[in-house]
C-alpha cells in the first residue's frame, strides 16, 4: 500500500488494511527501536509541529520520533505568526499553507477546546490546511478526533491481549469487550480522544458500550460510524447510563471525563459552564469495585490523567494498567505514520 503523500485526521478516513501497515511497522519500530533501517528515513527533513493548545506527550514524542527518523521536528505557535483569524486581519491559511509546504516533509496540527469558536473548528482547520497544502497533514489533536492516540491506544490494548510490548495480537481483540465511561471532574475535555477510541475499538472487532450520564452524548456522527464499525464486525454497540453494570464483564475500561454538547455557545468554549455541570455529577470514577465487576480488564487512558476524579490511584498505577505503555505507544506509531506518509522507506 502506498500511504506516501497522505494525510492522517481521522482514522476512518484510512481503511482497516492501511491503519494494520501502520501499526504492524509501529511495532516492527518498537522491537528494534534504534535500527539502522529507521535512522535516515528522515534525513534532512522537516516536520512542522503547529500547536495551538499546550501538550506533553504529543509534542515530545513527535520531537524525539523526528529525531529518531534522522529528521528535525520544528515548534511553531500562532501566537508567532501573523494569521488571519475571525477577529485579526493576517495571512490566509491558503497561503500559510503553501508555503509551509514549500519547506518542510510534513505538517502537524493540534487544534482544540478553547482555541476553536464552535465544535468542528478545529477539524475543519486541519482539512482546511490539507486543501491547500501538498504535504501531509496529521492531526495532533483537534476537536472532533486524535488518530494518533487512537493507533497507540489499539496497540497497547493488543499488546496487552498478545505477547506483550512491540508484540501486539490484534486478532485477540476480536470479540473483546470496550468500555469507554464519561468520568468526573473539572476538566471540560474535548471528544477528540474518546470519539477516536470509540472508531478503533468498533473497527478492530471489539464489542463497545459507552456509558455516561444523560446529557453527556457523544458526535452523533461518531456514534453511527461505530455502530456501523460494529454492526460490521457482527458486535454489539450499545449507550447506557448506569456507572456500575456498565463494567459488567468488560475486557479494556477507558474512562474520561468530557463536555457536553452544549459546551460551545456564542462562539465559545464555555469552560466555567461545563465546570459547574460535571461537578453536579459526583461519583463516576473508576475504581476497585468496578474493576472487580470486569473480566481481569485492563485500563486505558489517553493521558493527562486526572486521578482521584476519573480513576483512583490503585487503578491507574495498578497491575493491569497500560497507561504507560500506550503513552510510549505514541513515539511508534508516529514514527511509523511518518515513514509512511514522508519518508524514504
Ligand atoms: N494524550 C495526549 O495527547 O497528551 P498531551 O495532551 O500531553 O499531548
Amino acid at each position: 500500500m502506498d500511504l506516501y503523500g497522505r494525510d492522517f485526521i481521522v482514522s476512518q478516513d484510512w481503511s482497516l488494511g492501511e491503519l494494520e501497515e501502520l501499526l504492524d511497522l509501529a511495532a516492527k519500530m518498537k522491537r528494534d527501536r534504534f535500527s539502522p533501517r529507521w535512522t535516515s528515513i528522515l534525513q534532512h527533513r522537516t516536520f512542522f509541529m503547529f500547536f495551538y493548545n499546550p501538550s506533553v506527550r504529543t509534542r515530545q514524542s513527535f520531537e524525539c520520533a523526528a529525531t529518531e527518523l534522522g529528521g528535525h521536528a520544528q515548534f511553531l505557535e500562532p501566537g508567532a505568526m501573523r494569521l488571519r483569524t475571525a477577529t485579526t486581519a493576517g495571512e490566509t491559511t491558503e497561503d500559510a499553507a503553501k508555503v509551509m509546504a514549500r519547506y518542510a516533509a510534513g505538517l502537524g496540527i493540534r487544534i482544540l477546546e478553547d482555541k476553536v469558536p464552535f465544535y468542528g473548528a478545529g477539524n475543519d482547520l486541519l482539512r482546511e490546511y490539507a486543501h491547500w497544502a501538498d504535504i501531509p497533514i496529521i492531526n495532533m489533536a483537534d476537536d472532533r478526533f486524535h488518530p494518533c492516540q487512537g493507533m497507540a491506544d489499539v496497540m497497547g490494548w493488543a499488546e496487552w491481549c498478545g505477547e506483550g510490548p512491540g508484540r501486539p495480537d490484534y486478532e485477540k481483540l476480536r470479540g473483546k469487550r470496550f468500555l469507554l465511561t464519561w468520568a468526573s471532574g473539572a476538566l471540560a475535555r474535548s471528544w477528540c480522544s474518546v470519539q477516536e477510541a470509540l472508531l478503533v475499538a468498533s473497527r478492530f472487532g471489539m464489542h463497545v458500550t459507552v456509558a455516561r450520564p444523560d446529557g453527556y452524548d457523544l458526535d452523533p456522527q461518531v456514534y453511527e460510524w461505530t455502530r456501523q464499525n460494529c454492526a460490521d464486525n457482527g458486535n454489539d454497540f450499545r449507550i447506557t447510563n448506569d456507572p456500575d453494570t456498565a463494567y459488567d464483564g468488560v475486557h479494556v475500561v477507558y474512562s474520561r471525563n468530557w463536555v457536553t454538547p452544549q459546551a460551545y455557545q456564542d462562539g465559545a468554549f464555555q469552560k466555567k459552564a461545563e465546570q459547574d455541570k460535571a461537578t453536579a455529577v459526583p461519583g463516576w470514577i473508576t475504581n476497585a469495585e468496578r474493576m472487580a465487576r470486569t473480566d481481569n480488564a485492563i485500563f486505558t487512558h489517553p493521558m493527562p490523567i486526572d486521578r482521584g476524579m476519573e480513576v483512583t490511584d490503585a487503578i491507574a498505577s495498578g497491575p493491569r494498567s497500560a497507561i504507560y505503555d500506550i503513552a510510549e505507544n505514541r513515539l511508534h506509531v508516529q514514527k511509523a505514520v511518518m515513514a509512511l506518509t514522508m519518508g524514504n522507506l
